[in-house]
């Protein structure tokens, strides 16, 4: 038996698996990546032969000038399926289902080239978002069914404790009983808390809390936005060519310009427009200054401040301890995300950073498979289990009280 944590994200998919030498588990380092890690999600179509999956059509696009090449990709690549997700939709002839399933099979063909597993992997653990909805586990479920996995052999988990996991295992935290996880990534927002109990067992007192459609597609779909309305004023036409659809190649563009952003805010753009009828290289300047670019992206940080903030607002209701809140996502990499936080926990100390910011939930994924104690001195095995409080006084439940033994309310309120 081999098992493989599967991270499927919106932009980027990630995977770990257990290294049969150590005994302990690993982000996987593909041939073909975004930074060794990070196979992209998308799939393009090709009109003949087979469909190209992760960093072939990924490439594609970052390379694509022409308008032939634009109108190719636009009908024939499907990015950020995770957020696209319909039950009865298809693109190109092919399920939902189908197209996460060909994801899936990807990574872990992409795995099993760098990884010598010991014998095929047949387990999976399979990520999703806090706020997913039963149908669309149920989709994930279905498509890693496609992908060769039988379904008693795929458990599913949600990122944000994945990514607590990988975390608490992988350092020492004899000093730290409280941990919050802030991921923010390219489609989804989550935030999840776990704490220490006395025995050094780790669980998950609050409910995590989540927003499904905000990320950083949202936010590269803002500064493109903002583009539309400089072309529009300065050369009187649109992005792309039909204004009612999104050019897929200089959404890539917004992209790059952002997470240049995040490293120097003030920045100087030069762009060639994507090709009109009859204006071919128009090409436009845009100077952002940082005051600007926080305009752009305010409303969707706070989005994910308002969600944390319902997360620490019960953690001090409780009088929960909270040591470390762990930046994770490619979108946690903003400088106004840190800024936010800063002035929500009033503690810039308490933030941190790690080096699997993007490979965190993975790594987890096979820590939850593995399901046993590593470098931190946690005397047992760290199955985190959900923890309920009385709403009323804030006493512990064991798992049988269906009232609250200080209080008497009834336990099903919660
Ligand atoms: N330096 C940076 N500044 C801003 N954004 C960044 C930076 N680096 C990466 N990102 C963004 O992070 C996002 C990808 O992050 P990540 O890989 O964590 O998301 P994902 O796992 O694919 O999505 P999700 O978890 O939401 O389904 C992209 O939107 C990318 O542009
Ligand atoms: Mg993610």
């Amino acid at each position: 038996m081999s098992t493989i944590g599967i991270d499927f994200g919106t932009t980027f998919s990630s995977a770990s698996w257990v290294n049969p030498v150590t005994g302990f588990p690993e982000e996987i380092k593909f041939l073909n990546a975004v930074d060794k890690c990070k196979i992209p999600s998308i799939i393009y179509f090709q009109p003949q032969g087979k469909p190209l999956v992760g960093y072939a059509p990924y490439m594609q696009i970052e390379n694509a000038n022409t308008a032939a090449d634009r109108d190719v990709i636009h009908r024939y690549a499907i990015t950020s399926i995770k957020r696209k997700m319909q039950k009865n939709a298809s693109f190109q002839g092919h399920s939902h289902v189908e197209i996460i399933s060909l994801i899936i099979r990807h990574v872990v063909e992409e795995a099993r080239k760098v990884c010598d597993f010991p014998s095929p992997p047949d387990t999976l653990v399979l990520t999703h978002p806090v706020v997913f909805a039963e149908w669309q586990k149920n989709m994930l479920r279905e498509a890693a069914c496609r992908a060769g996995f039988a379904d008693e052999k795929i458990s599913l988990l949600e990122e944000p404790i994945s990514a607590a996991l990988a975390y608490v295992n992988s350092n020492n935290l004899s000093n730290v009983e409280g941990v919050l996880v802030y991921d923010f990534g390219g489609g989804t927002f989550d935030v999840a808390y776990v704490k220490k109990d006395a025995r050094g067992q780790w669980q998950i007192p609050i409910d995590p809390q989540g927003d499904p459609c905000c990320g950083g597609d949202d936010i590269d779909l803002s500064i493109y936005d903002k583009w539309e309305e400089r072309v529009r004023q300065q050369f009187h036409r649109n992005l792309s060519p039909n204004p009612q659809e999104v050019d897929d190649v200089f959404l890539s563009r917004c992209r790059k310009q952002k997470e240049m952003l995040s490293l120097n805010a003030n920045q100087r753009f030069t762009e060639i427009l994507p090709p009109a009828k009859g204006r071919n290289f128009d090409q436009a300047i845009w100077e952002v200054r940082d005051s600007e670019y926080n305009d752009i992206i305010s409303p969707i940080i706070n989005r994910t401040i308002a969600k944390t903030k319902l997360v620490v607002d019960e953690i001090r209701s409780k009088h929960l301890p909270l040591d470390i809140v762990l930046l994770i996502g490619g979108s946690s990499r903003i400088p106004l995300v840190r800024q936010r936080l800063e002035q929500l926990l009033g503690d810039v100390s308490l933030i941190r950073t790690t080096g699997q910011v993007d490979t965190a939930v993975a790594v987890g994924a096979s820590y939850y498979a593995l399901n046993r104690p590593t470098l931190s001195p946690i005397p047992e095995p760290p199955i985190i289990k959900r923890v309920k409080f009385c709403i009323k006084c804030g006493n512990q439940f064991k798992d049988s009280d269906n009232f609250c033994m200080i209080c008497g309310r009834k336990r099903d309120v919660l």
